[in-house]
Protein backbone atom coordinates (compact mmCIF):
# COMPACT_ATOMS: atom_id res chain seq x y z
CA UNK A 1 0.00 0.00 0.00
CA UNK A 2 1.37 3.47 -1.17
CA UNK A 3 0.79 5.96 1.21
CA UNK A 4 -1.11 9.22 -0.41
CA UNK A 5 -0.61 12.67 1.69
CA UNK A 6 -3.83 14.63 3.07
CA UNK A 7 -3.48 18.88 2.28
CA UNK A 8 -6.79 20.12 3.75
CA UNK A 9 -6.78 23.30 2.72
CA UNK A 10 -10.42 23.71 4.25
CA UNK A 11 -8.91 26.91 6.06
CA UNK A 12 -7.77 28.37 2.81
CA UNK A 13 -9.79 27.56 -0.42
CA UNK A 14 -12.89 26.17 1.48
CA UNK A 15 -12.69 29.67 3.76
CA UNK A 16 -12.79 32.27 0.64
CA UNK A 17 -16.06 30.64 -0.65
CA UNK A 18 -19.25 32.99 -0.30
CA UNK A 19 -20.50 32.88 3.50
CA UNK A 20 -17.74 30.77 4.78
CA UNK A 21 -15.18 33.16 6.16
CA UNK A 22 -14.18 32.40 9.75
CA UNK A 23 -12.70 34.20 12.64
CA UNK A 24 -9.25 33.33 14.40
CA UNK A 25 -11.56 31.20 17.34
CA UNK A 26 -13.29 29.47 14.03
CA UNK A 27 -9.96 28.43 12.65
CA UNK A 28 -8.35 27.60 16.04
CA UNK A 29 -11.27 24.79 16.45
CA UNK A 30 -11.51 23.97 13.06
CA UNK A 31 -7.68 23.35 13.27
CA UNK A 32 -8.08 21.43 16.14
CA UNK A 33 -10.65 19.30 14.72
CA UNK A 34 -8.46 18.65 10.97
CA UNK A 35 -5.39 17.56 13.29
CA UNK A 36 -7.27 14.75 15.36
CA UNK A 37 -8.77 13.81 12.20
CA UNK A 38 -5.27 12.81 11.29
CA UNK A 39 -4.49 15.29 7.96
CA UNK A 40 -0.91 15.51 7.46
CA UNK A 41 -1.19 19.11 6.10
CA UNK A 42 -3.10 22.05 6.87
CA UNK A 43 -3.73 24.90 4.82
CA UNK A 44 -4.36 27.89 7.56
CA UNK A 45 -4.53 30.99 5.06
CA UNK A 46 -3.30 33.18 2.52
CA UNK A 47 -1.45 35.32 4.90
CA UNK A 48 -0.47 38.47 2.54
CA UNK A 49 -4.62 38.43 2.44
CA UNK A 50 -4.95 40.94 5.43
CA UNK A 51 -3.83 41.35 8.76
CA UNK A 52 -6.15 39.10 9.95
CA UNK A 53 -5.56 36.27 7.98
CA UNK A 54 -1.38 36.60 9.29
CA UNK A 55 -2.49 36.81 12.72
CA UNK A 56 -5.10 33.55 12.18
CA UNK A 57 -1.92 31.60 10.44
CA UNK A 58 -0.04 32.39 13.12
CA UNK A 59 -2.28 31.21 15.73
CA UNK A 60 -3.02 28.15 13.64
CA UNK A 61 0.91 27.62 13.85
CA UNK A 62 1.28 28.00 17.06
CA UNK A 63 -0.72 25.64 18.13
CA UNK A 64 -0.93 22.34 15.76
CA UNK A 65 1.27 19.73 16.98
CA UNK A 66 0.99 16.66 14.54
CA UNK A 67 0.46 18.11 11.20
CA UNK A 68 2.31 20.75 8.71
CA UNK A 69 0.36 24.10 8.53
CA UNK A 70 1.21 25.40 5.42
CA UNK A 71 0.42 29.44 4.05
CA UNK A 72 0.10 30.17 0.46
CA UNK A 73 1.73 32.83 -1.11
CA UNK A 74 1.59 34.30 -5.27
CA UNK A 75 4.80 34.07 -6.54
CA UNK A 76 5.76 37.77 -4.98
CA UNK A 77 8.38 38.25 -2.14
CA UNK A 78 5.89 40.63 -0.04
CA UNK A 79 3.42 37.68 0.08
CA UNK A 80 6.30 35.05 0.55
CA UNK A 81 7.29 36.98 3.63
CA UNK A 82 3.79 37.07 4.65
CA UNK A 83 3.53 33.17 4.19
CA UNK A 84 6.61 32.78 6.25
CA UNK A 85 5.93 35.31 8.91
CA UNK A 86 2.83 33.26 9.45
CA UNK A 87 4.18 29.10 9.54
CA UNK A 88 7.74 30.26 10.57
CA UNK A 89 6.72 29.20 14.45
CA UNK A 90 4.80 25.83 13.09
CA UNK A 91 6.30 22.35 14.27
CA UNK A 92 6.68 21.21 10.51
CA UNK A 93 5.83 24.66 7.89
CA UNK A 94 4.98 24.32 4.59
CA UNK A 95 5.62 27.73 2.02
CA UNK A 96 2.87 27.45 -0.96
CA UNK A 97 4.04 29.84 -4.22
CA UNK A 98 1.57 29.32 -6.94
CA UNK A 99 1.87 31.59 -10.51
CA UNK A 100 -1.05 30.58 -13.13
CA UNK A 101 0.30 29.03 -16.56
CA UNK A 102 -2.41 28.78 -18.67
CA UNK A 103 -2.05 30.89 -21.84
CA UNK A 104 -5.40 32.77 -20.44
CA UNK A 105 -3.74 33.53 -17.69
CA UNK A 106 -0.23 34.43 -18.68
CA UNK A 107 -1.97 37.10 -21.30
CA UNK A 108 -5.02 38.28 -18.89
CA UNK A 109 -4.09 38.66 -15.30
CA UNK A 110 -0.05 38.21 -15.22
CA UNK A 111 0.33 39.91 -18.58
CA UNK A 112 3.58 37.63 -18.79
CA UNK A 113 4.94 35.60 -21.46
CA UNK A 114 5.83 32.51 -20.67
CA UNK A 115 9.33 32.37 -20.13
CA UNK A 116 8.95 35.30 -17.62
CA UNK A 117 6.36 32.76 -16.31
CA UNK A 118 8.92 30.06 -15.65
CA UNK A 119 11.89 32.60 -14.30
CA UNK A 120 9.21 34.81 -11.80
CA UNK A 121 7.66 30.71 -10.73
CA UNK A 122 11.51 29.92 -10.48
CA UNK A 123 12.71 32.46 -8.38
CA UNK A 124 9.86 32.93 -5.82
CA UNK A 125 10.82 29.31 -5.22
CA UNK A 126 14.20 29.94 -4.68
CA UNK A 127 13.33 32.78 -2.31
CA UNK A 128 10.84 30.78 -0.40
CA UNK A 129 13.52 28.16 -0.01
CA UNK A 130 15.73 30.28 1.60
CA UNK A 131 13.11 30.34 4.57
CA UNK A 132 12.29 26.93 4.45
CA UNK A 133 12.83 23.52 3.58
CA UNK A 134 9.26 22.69 2.20
CA UNK A 135 8.15 24.41 -0.44
CA UNK A 136 4.98 23.59 -2.86
CA UNK A 137 4.89 24.82 -6.42
CA UNK A 138 1.24 25.13 -7.88
CA UNK A 139 0.87 25.87 -11.57
CA UNK A 140 -2.50 27.97 -11.63
CA UNK A 141 -5.20 26.38 -14.32
CA UNK A 142 -2.37 23.26 -14.92
CA UNK A 143 -5.42 21.57 -16.69
CA UNK A 144 -5.50 24.56 -19.35
CA UNK A 145 -1.74 24.63 -19.78
CA UNK A 146 0.32 23.47 -22.68
CA UNK A 147 1.52 20.40 -21.42
CA UNK A 148 4.92 20.36 -22.62
CA UNK A 149 5.28 24.21 -21.04
CA UNK A 150 3.62 22.92 -18.00
CA UNK A 151 6.37 20.13 -17.94
CA UNK A 152 9.66 23.25 -18.19
CA UNK A 153 7.73 25.08 -15.46
CA UNK A 154 7.81 21.96 -13.14
CA UNK A 155 11.48 21.29 -13.91
CA UNK A 156 12.28 24.64 -13.65
CA UNK A 157 10.61 24.74 -9.33
CA UNK A 158 12.09 21.58 -8.88
CA UNK A 159 15.46 22.67 -9.79
CA UNK A 160 15.27 25.44 -7.40
CA UNK A 161 13.81 23.30 -4.77
CA UNK A 162 10.09 22.85 -4.77
CA UNK A 163 9.56 19.45 -2.87
CA UNK A 164 6.01 19.10 -4.04
CA UNK A 165 4.24 20.48 -7.15
CA UNK A 166 0.74 20.40 -7.73
CA UNK A 167 -0.90 20.06 -10.80
CA UNK A 168 -4.71 22.46 -10.08
CA UNK A 169 -7.82 21.98 -12.04
CA UNK A 170 -8.42 25.83 -10.84
CA UNK A 171 -11.94 25.87 -12.69
CA UNK A 172 -12.97 23.00 -12.85
CA UNK A 173 -13.00 21.66 -16.20
CA UNK A 174 -11.23 18.95 -16.91
CA UNK A 175 -11.94 14.93 -16.63
CA UNK A 176 -10.36 11.79 -14.83
CA UNK A 177 -9.35 11.07 -18.26
CA UNK A 178 -7.43 13.84 -18.78
CA UNK A 179 -6.12 14.46 -15.36
CA UNK A 180 -5.21 10.96 -15.99
CA UNK A 181 -3.22 11.93 -18.89
CA UNK A 182 -1.65 14.60 -17.56
CA UNK A 183 -0.05 12.97 -14.22
CA UNK A 184 1.42 10.00 -16.59
CA UNK A 185 3.24 12.83 -18.64
CA UNK A 186 4.14 15.28 -16.22
CA UNK A 187 5.38 11.86 -13.93
CA UNK A 188 6.78 10.18 -17.03
CA UNK A 189 8.61 13.65 -18.77
CA UNK A 190 9.98 15.88 -15.70
CA UNK A 191 13.74 15.15 -14.59
CA UNK A 192 13.71 15.14 -11.03
CA UNK A 193 9.87 14.09 -10.54
CA UNK A 194 10.53 11.05 -8.76
CA UNK A 195 12.21 12.86 -6.02
CA UNK A 196 9.02 15.27 -5.43
CA UNK A 197 5.72 15.03 -4.28
CA UNK A 198 3.09 15.24 -6.90
CA UNK A 199 -0.21 17.08 -5.51
CA UNK A 200 -3.68 17.03 -6.75
CA UNK A 201 -6.24 19.89 -5.83
CA UNK A 202 -9.04 19.75 -7.91
CA UNK A 203 -12.23 22.16 -8.39
CA UNK A 204 -16.22 21.07 -8.67
CA UNK A 205 -17.53 23.18 -11.17
CA UNK A 206 -18.56 20.21 -13.43
CA UNK A 207 -19.11 17.74 -10.45
CA UNK A 208 -15.68 15.50 -11.15
CA UNK A 209 -13.49 16.99 -8.04
CA UNK A 210 -13.28 13.73 -6.34
CA UNK A 211 -13.22 11.58 -9.17
CA UNK A 212 -10.44 13.78 -11.13
CA UNK A 213 -8.66 13.49 -6.93
CA UNK A 214 -8.54 9.96 -7.30
CA UNK A 215 -7.73 9.64 -11.23
CA UNK A 216 -4.52 11.58 -10.06
CA UNK A 217 -4.01 9.52 -7.39
CA UNK A 218 -4.38 6.46 -9.44
CA UNK A 219 -1.76 8.14 -11.90
CA UNK A 220 0.84 8.73 -8.79
CA UNK A 221 -0.23 12.15 -7.25
CA UNK A 222 0.94 11.64 -3.56
CA UNK A 223 -0.37 14.22 -2.38
CA UNK A 224 -4.85 15.04 -2.54
CA UNK A 225 -5.81 18.35 -1.52
CA UNK A 226 -9.62 18.52 -0.27
CA UNK A 227 -11.97 20.21 2.16
CA UNK A 228 -14.45 18.65 4.71
CA UNK A 229 -18.20 18.90 3.10
CA UNK A 230 -16.05 19.96 -0.03
CA UNK A 231 -16.14 23.95 0.80
CA UNK A 232 -14.55 26.22 -1.71
CA UNK A 233 -14.93 28.41 -4.19
CA UNK A 234 -17.16 28.45 -6.60
CA UNK A 235 -18.72 24.76 -6.42
CA UNK A 236 -16.28 23.87 -4.17
CA UNK A 237 -13.16 21.39 -4.17
CA UNK A 238 -12.84 18.10 -4.11
CA UNK A 239 -14.19 16.77 -0.65
CA UNK A 240 -12.21 14.99 1.81
CA UNK A 241 -14.66 12.80 3.16
CA UNK A 242 -15.82 11.27 -0.36
CA UNK A 243 -11.75 11.08 -1.24
CA UNK A 244 -10.55 9.45 1.65
CA UNK A 245 -13.52 7.03 2.02
CA UNK A 246 -13.31 6.10 -1.93
CA UNK A 247 -9.56 5.46 -0.89
CA UNK A 248 -10.23 3.29 1.71
CA UNK A 249 -13.33 1.64 0.51
CA UNK A 250 -12.03 0.52 -2.89
CA UNK A 251 -8.13 -0.14 -1.67
CA UNK A 252 -9.00 -2.89 -4.03
CA UNK A 253 -8.00 -0.43 -7.09
CA UNK A 254 -6.39 2.10 -5.83
CA UNK A 255 -3.71 0.29 -3.48
CA UNK A 256 -3.35 3.62 -1.28
CA UNK A 257 -4.30 4.50 2.22
CA UNK A 258 -3.97 7.69 4.19
CA UNK A 259 -3.39 8.63 7.61
CA UNK A 260 -6.97 9.63 8.21
CA UNK A 261 -9.07 8.44 11.50
CA UNK A 262 -12.45 7.97 9.56
CA UNK A 263 -14.04 7.87 12.96
CA UNK A 264 -13.48 11.42 13.12
CA UNK A 265 -15.23 12.19 9.83
CA UNK A 266 -18.51 12.93 10.91
CA UNK A 267 -17.52 15.06 13.80
CA UNK A 268 -15.68 16.90 11.34
CA UNK A 269 -17.99 17.64 9.14
CA UNK A 270 -20.64 18.79 11.89
CA UNK A 271 -17.94 21.18 13.19
CA UNK A 272 -17.48 22.86 9.49
CA UNK A 273 -21.05 23.27 8.76
CA UNK A 274 -22.17 24.52 12.47
CA UNK A 275 -19.04 26.97 11.67
CA UNK A 276 -19.75 28.29 8.13
CA UNK A 277 -23.81 27.83 8.45
CA UNK A 278 -23.68 25.66 5.63
CA UNK A 279 -25.80 22.56 5.67
CA UNK A 280 -25.54 19.21 3.78
CA UNK A 281 -28.38 18.21 1.50
CA UNK A 282 -29.24 14.81 3.15
CA UNK A 283 -28.14 13.14 -0.02
CA UNK A 284 -24.34 13.91 0.49
CA UNK A 285 -22.35 11.84 -0.37
CA UNK A 286 -20.60 9.61 3.17
CA UNK A 287 -21.97 12.78 5.49
CA UNK A 288 -25.57 13.55 4.12
CA UNK A 289 -28.44 12.63 6.84
CA UNK A 290 -30.05 10.03 4.26
CA UNK A 291 -26.68 8.24 3.32
CA UNK A 292 -27.11 5.47 5.25
CA UNK A 293 -30.81 5.32 5.46
CA UNK A 294 -32.45 2.63 3.28
CA UNK A 295 -36.20 3.42 2.64
CA UNK A 296 -37.52 1.08 0.56
CA UNK A 297 -38.70 -2.19 2.19
CA UNK A 298 -36.73 -4.31 -0.33
CA UNK A 299 -33.35 -2.68 0.63
CA UNK A 300 -34.43 -2.96 4.18
CA UNK A 301 -34.93 -6.27 4.27
CA UNK A 302 -31.80 -6.93 2.81
CA UNK A 303 -29.55 -5.01 5.06
CA UNK A 304 -31.55 -7.50 8.25
CA UNK A 305 -30.59 -10.41 6.64
CA UNK A 306 -26.68 -8.90 5.54
CA UNK A 307 -25.68 -5.38 5.37
CA UNK A 308 -23.29 -6.22 2.53
CA UNK A 309 -26.41 -6.90 0.52
CA UNK A 310 -26.88 -3.24 0.14
CA UNK A 311 -24.19 -1.19 2.74
CA UNK A 312 -20.48 -0.02 1.54
CA UNK A 313 -19.55 1.79 4.76
CA UNK A 314 -20.47 1.18 7.81
CA UNK A 315 -21.60 4.61 9.93
CA UNK A 316 -19.65 3.40 12.82
CA UNK A 317 -16.72 3.86 10.49
CA UNK A 318 -17.04 7.52 10.09
CA UNK A 319 -18.48 7.78 13.47
CA UNK A 320 -21.67 8.63 13.30
CA UNK A 321 -23.74 8.60 15.83
CA UNK A 322 -26.25 5.51 16.68
CA UNK A 323 -29.52 7.86 17.69
CA UNK A 324 -30.76 4.36 19.63
CA UNK A 325 -28.56 6.03 22.94
CA UNK A 326 -30.66 7.76 24.83
CA UNK A 327 -30.27 9.71 28.23
CA UNK A 328 -33.41 11.73 30.00
CA UNK A 329 -34.36 14.26 32.58
CA UNK A 330 -32.93 11.33 35.43
CA UNK A 331 -29.60 11.01 33.34
CA UNK A 332 -26.89 11.95 35.97
CA UNK A 333 -23.51 13.90 34.96
CA UNK A 334 -21.62 10.68 34.89
CA UNK A 335 -23.95 9.24 32.21
CA UNK A 336 -23.47 12.26 30.35
CA UNK A 337 -20.12 12.35 30.30
CA UNK A 338 -19.62 8.59 29.49
CA UNK A 339 -21.82 9.10 26.46
CA UNK A 340 -19.69 11.94 25.73
CA UNK A 341 -16.73 10.03 25.97
CA UNK A 342 -17.94 7.08 24.12
CA UNK A 343 -19.22 9.80 21.44
CA UNK A 344 -15.27 11.15 21.36
CA UNK A 345 -15.60 14.60 23.06
CA UNK A 346 -13.18 15.16 25.89
CA UNK A 347 -14.25 18.16 27.67
CA UNK A 348 -12.54 20.19 30.13
CA UNK A 349 -14.50 20.34 33.93
CA UNK A 350 -15.92 23.86 33.41
CA UNK A 351 -16.90 22.64 29.59
CA UNK A 352 -18.36 19.59 30.76
CA UNK A 353 -20.59 21.38 33.41
CA UNK A 354 -21.34 23.94 31.52
CA UNK A 355 -22.73 21.13 29.12
CA UNK A 356 -25.02 19.24 31.27
CA UNK A 357 -26.30 22.52 32.50
CA UNK A 358 -27.52 22.79 29.11
CA UNK A 359 -28.23 19.32 29.22
CA UNK A 360 -30.38 19.55 31.89
CA UNK A 361 -32.52 22.61 30.59
CA UNK A 362 -32.91 20.61 27.23
CA UNK A 363 -34.40 17.42 29.32
CA UNK A 364 -36.63 19.36 31.58
CA UNK A 365 -38.37 19.97 28.02
CA UNK A 366 -37.32 17.27 25.46
CA UNK A 367 -38.12 13.28 26.85
CA UNK A 368 -35.48 11.59 25.33
CA UNK A 369 -32.25 12.84 24.31
CA UNK A 370 -30.49 11.31 21.66
CA UNK A 371 -26.69 11.66 20.36
CA UNK A 372 -27.68 14.06 17.95
CA UNK A 373 -28.96 16.51 20.55
CA UNK A 374 -26.14 15.68 22.79
CA UNK A 375 -23.93 16.13 19.36
CA UNK A 376 -25.34 19.42 18.79
CA UNK A 377 -25.17 20.72 22.49
CA UNK A 378 -21.45 20.13 22.57
CA UNK A 379 -20.72 20.29 19.10
CA UNK A 380 -19.02 23.53 19.06
CA UNK A 381 -17.43 25.41 21.70
CA UNK A 382 -17.35 28.70 19.16
CA UNK A 383 -20.58 29.42 20.30
CA UNK A 384 -19.13 29.56 24.37
CA UNK A 385 -16.91 32.73 23.82
CA UNK A 386 -17.17 35.70 25.79
CA UNK A 387 -20.77 37.23 24.92
CA UNK A 388 -21.86 40.71 25.19
CA UNK A 389 -25.62 40.12 24.77
CA UNK A 390 -27.54 37.16 26.30
CA UNK A 391 -31.30 36.65 26.20
CA UNK A 392 -32.98 37.13 29.24
CA UNK A 393 -36.49 36.42 28.02
CA UNK A 394 -39.17 37.72 25.17
CA UNK A 395 -42.79 37.65 24.44
CA UNK A 396 -44.63 37.50 21.18
CA UNK A 397 -47.57 38.48 19.98
CA UNK A 398 -48.64 36.72 16.88
CA UNK A 399 -51.22 35.52 14.10
CA UNK A 400 -52.68 35.68 10.77
CA UNK A 401 -54.64 38.76 11.30
CA UNK A 402 -52.07 40.88 13.20
CA UNK A 403 -49.31 42.57 13.09
CA UNK A 404 -46.72 40.61 14.61
CA UNK A 405 -45.21 42.07 18.21
CA UNK A 406 -42.27 40.85 20.26
CA UNK A 407 -40.77 41.95 23.10
CA UNK A 408 -37.05 41.14 23.45
CA UNK A 409 -35.30 41.67 27.11
CA UNK A 410 -30.99 41.19 26.93
CA UNK A 411 -28.50 42.01 29.28
CA UNK A 412 -25.42 43.34 28.52
CA UNK A 413 -23.95 42.02 31.34
CA UNK A 414 -24.43 45.17 33.73
CA UNK A 415 -28.28 46.03 32.64
CA UNK A 416 -31.40 44.50 31.18
CA UNK A 417 -32.42 46.36 28.13
CA UNK A 418 -36.15 46.23 26.94
CA UNK A 419 -37.40 46.91 23.72
CA UNK A 420 -40.72 46.20 21.49
CA UNK A 421 -40.63 46.08 18.10
CA UNK A 422 -43.85 45.51 15.24
CA UNK A 423 -42.39 42.96 12.35
CA UNK A 424 -43.57 40.99 9.66
CA UNK A 425 -44.34 37.61 11.54
CA UNK A 426 -42.83 36.87 14.90
CA UNK A 427 -38.91 36.47 13.75
CA UNK A 428 -39.10 39.42 11.86
CA UNK A 429 -40.67 41.61 15.30
CA UNK A 430 -38.27 39.77 17.75
CA UNK A 431 -34.77 40.35 15.44
CA UNK A 432 -35.73 44.21 15.27
CA UNK A 433 -36.28 44.20 18.78
CA UNK A 434 -32.42 42.75 19.26
CA UNK A 435 -31.72 45.71 16.66
CA UNK A 436 -33.24 48.36 18.52
CA UNK A 437 -30.99 47.27 21.71
CA UNK A 438 -27.59 46.54 20.46
CA UNK A 439 -27.44 49.79 17.78
CA UNK A 440 -25.74 48.61 15.32
CA UNK A 441 -26.34 48.94 11.54
CA UNK A 442 -27.05 44.77 10.44
CA UNK A 443 -28.49 42.80 7.66
CA UNK A 444 -29.82 39.49 7.78
CA UNK A 445 -27.86 37.82 4.78
CA UNK A 446 -29.60 34.48 5.51
CA UNK A 447 -32.00 32.47 7.73
CA UNK A 448 -32.35 28.86 8.37
CA UNK A 449 -34.25 26.58 11.01
CA UNK A 450 -34.25 23.00 10.82
CA UNK A 451 -34.59 20.51 13.60
CA UNK A 452 -31.65 18.50 15.04
CA UNK A 453 -34.01 15.27 15.57
CA UNK A 454 -37.36 14.04 15.09
CA UNK A 455 -40.64 14.15 17.23
CA UNK A 456 -42.88 17.33 18.29
CA UNK A 457 -40.35 17.91 21.13
CA UNK A 458 -37.51 18.12 18.49
CA UNK A 459 -34.89 20.52 19.38
CA UNK A 460 -34.52 23.06 16.89
CA UNK A 461 -31.76 24.90 15.71
CA UNK A 462 -31.56 27.89 14.06
CA UNK A 463 -28.52 29.36 11.83
CA UNK A 464 -28.10 33.20 10.53
CA UNK A 465 -25.57 35.12 8.19
CA UNK A 466 -25.24 38.47 9.86
CA UNK A 467 -23.66 40.88 7.81
CA UNK A 468 -22.15 43.90 10.06
CA UNK A 469 -20.51 46.95 8.82
CA UNK A 470 -17.04 45.09 7.64
CA UNK A 471 -17.91 41.67 7.47
CA UNK A 472 -20.54 38.75 7.74
CA UNK A 473 -20.71 35.91 10.16
CA UNK A 474 -22.98 32.88 11.32
CA UNK A 475 -24.93 32.63 14.20
CA UNK A 476 -26.46 29.93 15.72
CA UNK A 477 -29.33 29.00 18.39
CA UNK A 478 -30.56 26.05 19.94
CA UNK A 479 -34.03 25.41 21.46
CA UNK A 480 -36.80 23.49 21.85
CA UNK A 481 -38.72 26.66 20.87
CA UNK A 482 -38.06 27.85 17.87
CA UNK A 483 -38.40 31.51 18.02
CA UNK A 484 -36.16 31.00 21.02
CA UNK A 485 -33.66 29.25 18.80
CA UNK A 486 -33.57 31.82 15.93
CA UNK A 487 -33.36 34.61 19.01
CA UNK A 488 -30.04 33.05 20.33
CA UNK A 489 -28.77 32.87 16.61
CA UNK A 490 -29.34 36.25 15.96
CA UNK A 491 -28.15 36.97 19.47
CA UNK A 492 -24.82 35.06 18.94
CA UNK A 493 -24.24 36.75 15.50
CA UNK A 494 -24.62 40.44 16.96
CA UNK A 495 -21.79 39.09 19.58
CA UNK A 496 -19.22 38.32 17.25
CA UNK A 497 -19.81 41.48 15.37
CA UNK A 498 -19.58 43.96 18.47
CA UNK A 499 -16.73 45.89 18.78
CA UNK A 500 -15.81 44.28 15.37
CA UNK A 501 -13.17 47.33 14.18
CA UNK A 502 -11.17 45.35 11.55
CA UNK A 503 -10.93 46.74 7.90
CA UNK A 504 -13.09 45.04 5.66
CA UNK A 505 -10.85 42.31 4.70
CA UNK A 506 -9.89 41.74 0.76
CA UNK A 507 -9.73 38.16 -0.89
CA UNK A 508 -7.46 39.14 -3.86
CA UNK A 509 -7.49 35.41 -4.83
O1 LIG B 1 -7.50 26.31 -7.43
C1 LIG B 1 -6.31 26.70 -7.43
O2 LIG B 1 -5.63 26.76 -8.45
C2 LIG B 1 -5.75 27.08 -6.13
C3 LIG B 1 -4.27 27.29 -6.11
C4 LIG B 1 -3.91 28.53 -5.40
C5 LIG B 1 -3.62 26.06 -5.53
O3 LIG B 1 -6.43 27.13 -5.15
ZN1 LIG C 1 -8.32 26.03 -5.43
Amino acid sequence: MRNVRILDTTLRDGEQSPGCSMDVKEKIEAARALEKLGVDIIEAGFPAASPGDLAAVQTVSGIVQNAAVCALARAKKDDIDAAWAGVRAAVSPVLHVFLATSPVHMAYTLHMSPDEVIETAAAAVAYAKAFCSDVQFSAEDATRSDRAFLARVAEAVIRAGATVVNLPDTVGCATPQEITKLFTYIRSTVHGIENCVLSTHNHNDLGMATANTLAAVAAGAGQAECTINGIGERAGNAALEETVMALRTRADVFQCETRINTRRIYRSSRLIQSITGIPMPPNKAIVGTNAFAHESGFHQHGVMSNPLTYEILRPEDLGIPQSQNILGRHSGLHAFEERLTELGYHLTREELDAAFEKFKALAGKKKVILDYDLEALVGSHTEERVARYSLVNFVINSGNAISSTAVVKLSDGESEIERVALGDGPVDAAFKAVNDIVGMELTLESYRLSSVTGGEDALGEAVVHLRGARRSVVGRGLSTDVIEASIRAYVSGVNKLVGDAAPAEEKPL
